[in-house]
């Protein structure tokens, strides 16, 4: 054959396929997620998140310590409600007290560079396990963002550098901003969940927080997963109300929106790899199915390729290891 162009030129040896390499992971690239317990020395492992923790404060200080010495940067903080701390309206996510907020504090009493993001919603602290305040049925959207907007305060309050809302409720990011701003929180950031879809891929989380919903699902208020245009739309409108961060959510089955949120915004991109795809890698390396590392690196590599510029990944510290 007389061939004017021989592709394989570039992928002969391990050496030329890393100079020409376009997707490169490094540990600026991701985001802790971090679930937090009350009590002391606790580490409990999530059953649906084989390898992943949730942890009292005190052995979370420590993790943290770990993850700036190894070159991650930023944390996103989970924290699991006592049962009988929890009502309609998420009273406790608003105490200065609150575990969320003595954790934002210890953190950065102990590592005060490390970026400190936290966790808005009410999930968590709801009685009913839903995102927003419940009247009869309904999830309403108007009274649920006030709480969102004084839980942002709180968390800046405590010292937060980024308050990341994960409701999905409209009108949450300008309520947001204005009450960072009125309350002289001029340097907290937002980093919006923007394109949140209502996903069977968040049951190992709600595991680990114990917050699935009591009735019905999270479809009035996370996006169909039908849906594209809708993605921009909500990021377009996030990005005009002050999101200083968008993120799609979940990563792997919305790799397509995450490189069309990229290609329609000018501030950073970040994807949430989140407990199912988690679950999913870990159960096949488990029964022997697939190489868990080549399968953490490909996927990670994945979500940057289609146009994440940071991701949130359960696997931020094996792909440390494996990249370094
Ligand atoms: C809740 C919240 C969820 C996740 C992050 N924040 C679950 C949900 O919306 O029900 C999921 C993260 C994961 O699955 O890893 N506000």
């Amino acid at each position: 054959m007389y061939l004017q162009r021989r592709n394989r030129i570039l992928r002969q040896s391990p050496a030329i396929r890393s100079l020409v390499a376009e997707t490169i992971l490094t540990p600026n690239d991701f985001i802790v997620p971090l679930f937090i317990d009350e009590g002391t020395n606790i580490k409990l492992e999530i059953p649906s998140m084989p390898g992943y923790y949730r942890q009292s404060l005190d052995n979370t200080v420590k993790e943290v310590k770990e993850l700036w010495s190894m070159g991650l940067k930023s944390v996103l903080l989970f924290i699991k409600c006592k049962d009988e701390l929890k009502d309609n309206r998420g009273t406790e996510a608003l105490n200065p007290q609150g575990l969320m907020q003595r954790s934002i504090r210890a953190i950065k009493d102990a590592c005060p560079e490390m970026l400190v993001m936290t966790d808005v919603a009410l999930d968590p602290f709801s009685s009913y396990g839903h995102d927003g305040i419940v009247e009869g049925t309904e999830i309403v959207n108007d009274a649920t963002v006030e709480v969102l907007a004084n839980m942002s305060a709180s968390h800046a309050q405590a010292g937060a550098d980024f308050v990341a809302p994960s409701d999905m409720m409209d009108g949450r990011i300008s309520a947001i901003r204005s009450a960072l701003e009125e309350n002289g929180f001029t340097k907290t950031g937002i980093m919006s969940y923007s394109a949140k879809y209502a996903s069977c891929f968040y049951g190992p989380f709600r595991d680990a927080l114990d917050s699935a919903p009591g009735f019905g699902d999270k479809k009035t208020y996370q996006m169909d997963y039908a849906n594209r245009t809708e993605a921009i739309k909500e990021t377009l409108m996030d990005v005009q109300e002050g999101a200083d961060i968008v993120m799609v959510k979940p990563a792997l089955a919305y790799l397509d929106i995450i490189r069309e949120v990229k290609n329609s915004v000018d501030i950073p991109v970040s994807a949430y790899n989140i407990s199912g795809e988690y679950a999913m890698i870990k159960a096949a390396a488990k029964m022997g199915w697939l190489n868990e590392e080549k399968a953490i690196l490909e996927t990670l590599t994945s979500i940057k390729r289609a146009g994440a510029d940071l991701i949130a990944t359960y696997f931020a510290k094996d792909a440390v290891r494996l990249i370094s």
